[in-house]
């Protein structure tokens, strides 16, 4: 069996955008169906390749939501999410199997833990496992399986069950670090271990989806792809329940700025990046972090005068990539008491202002004066502060 989907080139990681489903499912984030549907149009043109759309069976409107997307898609693969059951299967394929490329995601949790909710035995599990695949890929040539806390999972039960899901025809198999417990080593070394003991798996493409619980999401998903895994599952602002998801933007630079070291490479266009994020921060309702990594506000802005003057020379001084790479228009230079006077100078230019050394002088001493009584000093500040100084000069 050879999937549909695996890509020519062995260093391409193909990234599962699944903001709609578990971003959405983050307490608060719901979004509106016209919401939803900008999102996957936004997603679709920044050339993510597969799109979770939502949970067909959750509610009618998520059932809409993801046939419309699927509907609506012009490149990505639209995928919906089902249980380990024929009615969730059905419900998810009647959603998606109006894309161009429609696929069917469907999971059931494995873990010891998780094994005792639907009170089945492991052998049972895996019947019940071989059925619901078998099923999805009758409807469907494009299946995706997940073992739900996976990296709770016994190792020697993970493999049989992942063994199983192949022989039954799943094309993708996610491992999901559901709880986001596990550490950058151990994620890699799980898919080592499935890529060695598992026959087929060389077949199939390894997904890897991870929580930010520790706050490990991106390097265990980064380590997991260095280790084969070649779809990174992710949302936009790492939107997802608890502590979030991975984060689509961190992986994509970082497989970008760290190409040298990591080199794999996304479908995805990086200048959109900060628009979608914005998108998803005002759609969502959840804002994003002043230091989040790539789409933080100050991200890009520089307030301590050693660092602004470093800027000012040479922007590889302090930034490691463009602002522009991500879609922002320039370095945010701050204006504040940790300023310097080569950062007041270069505002003054911006702002159309030539002057000499002494009433520079005479502005930087107001303009410490006012920094320390303000958080941060505006344009119109500044442009205030000259005009005292040409009164008083
Ligand atoms: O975190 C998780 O285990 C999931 C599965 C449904 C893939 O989101
Ligand atoms: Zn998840």
């Amino acid at each position: 069996m050879t999937s549909n989907i695996v890509p020519a080139d062995p260093g391409r990681v193909l990234i599962f955008d699944t903001t709609l489903r578990d971003g959405e499912q983050s307490p608060g984030a719901t979004m509106s169906h016209e919401e939803k549907l900008e999102i996957a149009q936004l997603l679709d043109e920044m050339g993510v390749d597969i799109i979770e759309a939502g949970f067909p069976i959750a509610s009618e409107g998520d059932f809409r939501a993801v046939s419309e997307i699927a509907q609506l898609s012009k490149s990505a693969t639209i995928c919906g999410l089902s249980r380990a059951n024929f009615k969730d299967i059905d419900r998810c394929w009647e959603a998606v199997k109006h894309a161009k490329s429609p696929r069917i995601h469907t999971f059931i949790g494995t873990s010891p833990l998780h094994r005792a909710i639907p009170n089945l035995s492991m052998d049972e599990m895996a019947d019940r496992i071989h059925e619901t695949v078998t099923h999805a890929r009758n409807l469907c040539d494009n299946v995706q399986w997940s073992p739900m806390d996976a990296t709770r999972t016994e190792h020697d039960y993970l493999c049989r069950v992942v063994e199983i899901a192949i022989k039954a025809g799943a094309t993708t198999i996610n491992i999901p670090d559901t709880v986001g417990y596990t550490a950058p080593k151990e994620s890699a070394e799980l898919i080592r271990m499935l890529l060695e003991r598992v026959p087929g798996a060389d077949e199939i493409i390894f997904a890897t989806h991870c929580h930010n619980d520790l706050g490990m999401a991106t390097a265990n998903s980064l380590a997991a792809v260095e280790a084969g895994a070649r779809q990174v599952e992710c949302t936009i602002n790492g939107l997802g329940e608890r502590a979030g998801n991975t984060a689509l933007e961190e992986v994509v630079m970082a497989l970008k700025v760290r190409h040298d070291i990591m080199p794999y490479t996304t479908g995805v266009e990086s200048t959109k990046l900060m628009n979608i994020s914005r998108r998803v921060a005002a759609v969502s309702g959840f804002p994003v972090q002043f230091n989040k990594a790539i789409v933080g506000k100050n991200a890009f802005a520089h307030e301590s005068g050693i660092h602004q003057d470093g800027m000012l020379k040479n922007a590889e001084t302090f930034e490691i990539m463009r602002p522009e790479d991500v879609g922002l228009a320039a370095t945010n230079l701050v204006m504040g008491k940790h300023s310097g006077r080569a950062a007041l100078r270069d505002k003054l230019r911006q702002l159309g202002v030539e002057v000499g050394d002494n009433q520079l002088k005479d502005i930087f001493v107001r303009f410490k004066d006012l920094a320390d009584r303000k958080k941060e000093v505006y344009d119109d500040d500044i442009l205030a502060l000259v005009r005292v100084s040409d009164d008083a000069t």
